[in-house]
C-alpha cells in the first residue's frame, strides 16, 4: 500500500518541512476569494487569497521537481488572477488551461452567460515533462518523401482519447457522494494524476478537503502529502480516506485467491474488482 501523510496544518507550516524539488506532481484546489462558506470555515476574502497565493506558488515553485506538473482548480471569476499569479511565480511556466463542463443547467443569468465550467490550469516548473498516454502515430512514408516536407519528423502525435476523457469526466463520478461543499470528482483527478506521474511517485495537495486527491493518488498507487486546515473538514477527510484504504486492503486479500498469470482468473477478478469499487462507500 502506497503512503499517505496528511494533517490538518495550515498548508505553508506543511511546505515548510518539505525538500526542494522533491514532489513529482501537485494538484490542488485552493480557497476561492468569492466568500462562498461565507468565511465560517476559513478565510476565503478575496484580497487575502490574493496575498497568499503569491506565497503559497513560490513554495510549490520550491517544492516541485524540475519539469514536473502542477494543477490548480480555479473558479471562472478568478481566473485571471491565478494565471497572472503563476506567470509572475519565478521558475513556474504556465501552459493551458482544461475546461470541464460540471453541470447543463437551463437557468441563465441576468445579462450573462451561466457558470457551469471548472476550470483548472495546467502548469509545469520550467519545460514540461511529457504527458503520459499520449499517442504517436508514425509518419506515412509519402509524406517523409515529401519534397514540401522540409524537416520530416518519423513519428507525429494523435489527438489523444484523454481530452474527451478529461471533458466528460467531471460529473461521472461514482465516488461522488458529496461530503465537502467543493467537492471534486475522483475520476477527473485520478485521470490527472495518470497523466502527470507515475506508479510509486509522489502527489501533494495541502488544500486536500474532502480527500479526493489523496483517494485518486490511493487509486492509482501514488503516494500522497497532504494538509487541511479545518478540523471538521480534516477528520471527515480522514476517514475517507481510511475506509479507501480498507477497502483496496480487502481487494488484496482477495487477490491471493486467483491466479492473476491466468487470463480466465484475470478477467474474474478484474470484474470482481469493479464491482467493489462500483459499491465503494465513501460517504
Ligand atoms: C476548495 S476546497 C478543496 C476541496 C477538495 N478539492 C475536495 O475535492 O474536497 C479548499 C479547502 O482548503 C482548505 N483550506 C483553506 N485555507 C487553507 C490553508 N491555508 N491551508 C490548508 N487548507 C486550507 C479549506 O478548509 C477547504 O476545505
Amino acid at each position: 500500500m502506497n503512503k499517505i501523510n496528511f494533517v490538518n496544518k495550515n498548508c505553508l507550516e506543511l511546505t515548510k518541512d518539505i525538500e526542494d524539488n522533491s514532489i513529482d506532481l501537485i494538484i490542488i484546489d485552493p480557497p476561492y476569494g468569492v466568500n462562498f462558506l461565507n468565511n465560517k470555515l476559513y478565510n476565503d476574502d478575496k484580497d487575502f487569497v490574493k496575498t497568499e497565493s503569491k506565497k503559497w506558488l513560490k513554495e510549490i515553485s520550491r517544492i516541485l521537481k524540475e519539469g514536473s506538473h502542477l494543477y490548480i482548480f480555479v473558479p471562472t471569476l478568478e481566473v485571471d488572477l491565478w494565471v497572472s499569479n503563476v506567470k509572475e511565480t519565478e521558475g513556474l511556466k504556465f501552459n493551458n488551461i482544461i475546461a470541464t463542463q460540471t453541470h447543463n443547467t437551463n437557468r441563465y443569468l441576468k445579462n450573462n452567460f451561466s457558470f457551469d465550467l471548472q476550470l483548472v490550469l495546467y502548469i509545469s516548473k520550467g519545460k514540461a515533462k511529457r504527458l503520459n498516454k499520449v499517442d504517436y502515430q508514425k509518419t506515412s512514408q509519402s509524406w517523409l518523401n515529401d519534397k514540401r516536407n522540409t524537416n520530416p519528423k518519423e513519428y507525429s502525435y494523435k489527438y489523444s482519447s484523454f481530452h474527451k476523457e478529461l471533458k466528460s469526466n467531471h460529473k461521472n463520478n461514482k465516488f461522488n457522494k458529496i461530503s465537502h461543499g467543493n467537492q471534486k470528482s475522483v475520476e477527473f483527478v485520478k485521470l490527472l494524476i495518470e497523466l502527470s506521474s507515475d506508479e510509486n511517485d509522489t502527489v501533494l495537495d495541502c488544500f486536500t478537503g474532502s480527500g479526493t486527491t489523496a483517494i485518486s493518488s490511493l487509486l492509482s498507487n501514488r503516494n500522497f502529502i497532504g494538509c487541511e486546515l479545518n478540523k471538521d473538514i480534516f477528520e471527515k477527510a480522514e476517514e475517507r480516506i481510511k475506509n479507501t484504504i480498507g477497502n483496496l486492503d480487502f481487494l488484496e486479500e482477495l487477490k491471493q485467491y486467483y491466479n492473476l498469470q491466468n487470463k480466465k482468473e484475470l478477467n474474474r477478478f478484474n470484474k470482481l474488482k469493479e464491482k467493489v469499487f462500483k459499491e465503494i462507500k465513501i460517504f
